[in-house]
Formats: structure tokens, sequence, C-alpha cells
């Protein structure tokens, strides 16, 4: 599938826009391109007990199961300058979930795939070897 980078910043970029972010004032906007076209996005959200934050891949993971799931394809994390930032290490597993190995993730370094950004990931494959 074609993927249109500049129109996911844009829409990461919207979606940072309504972060609430009053404790960190960083907000971070996400989207990311689903394996049927579609768009989903998030926002961080956080709260004043601190460590309950919502990153806003939560949001987004959130966005893609409510709106029917899928896989994703190619995901874009911007701040509020429009800088790309990385997933967290707690995101990239959020990640690893939905969008497996092979999803792309635009990088200061060019295109990378998760696979780079968390090898030898833990995932739902681990699960299904071992449960049955
Ligand atoms: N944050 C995200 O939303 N996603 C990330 O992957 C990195 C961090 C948020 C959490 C918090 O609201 C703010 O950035 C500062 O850590």
């Amino acid at each position: 599938m074609q993927i249109n980078w500049e129109h996911l910043k844009e829409q990461a970029t919207a979606a940072m826009k309504q972060a609430y972010a009053p404790y960190s004032k960083f907000p971070v906007g996400v989207a990311a391109l689903v394996d049927d076209g579609r768009i989903v996005t998030g926002c961080n959200v956080e709260n004043a007990s601190y460590g309950l934050t919502l990153c806003a891949e939560c949001g987004l993971v959130s966005s893609l199961i409510n709106s029917g799931g899928g896989r994703l394809i190619a995901f874009t994390c911007v701040d509020i300058s429009g800088n790309l930032l990385m997933p967290c290490g707690r995101c990239r597993q959020l990640l690893q979930e939905h969008g497996g190995s092979k999803l792309q993730l635009a990088t200061d370094d060019g295109i990378k795939t998760l696979a780079e950004l968390l090898p030898w990931a833990f995932g739902p494959e681990e699960m299904e070897k071992r449960l049955d």
C-alpha cells in the first residue's frame, strides 16, 4: 500500500493539538495508516496522578480497536514543533501487538521498521506458540 507520510504527519499534528498535557506541557500527536486504508490518530492525556498519563499511542490503539480493528502499517509521532518523536518503550510494545515487526515508522534517520526499534520482541505469536 502507498504510504503518504506527509499526510500522516499532518494528521499527527492535528491530533497533537488536541492533547491534554498541562503537567509536562509536552503535547504529542500520533497517526497511523491501517491495512484497510483508514487513518487512526491519538494524543497524550495526562493526569494529576502523573503515573496514570496515557501516551498518545494509547489513544491511537484505542481508536484502532474502537473503529473496527486491523493492522497498523505505518506510524508517525510528532511534538509541538513538528519534530518527529520516537515512541517510548511501553508504546513500542503496544505497536508490536497491533502492527508487528514490519510496522514502518518515520524517524529522523528515515523509515525504520518496528523490528529495528524493538528487536527480539515479545508478541502475540509467542503466546500462540505456548498456549496450545
Ligand atoms: N508521550 C507520548 O504521548 N508518547 C510517547 O511515546 C512518549 C511520551 C507523552 C507522555 C507525556 O504526556 C509527555 O509525552 C511527556 O513525557
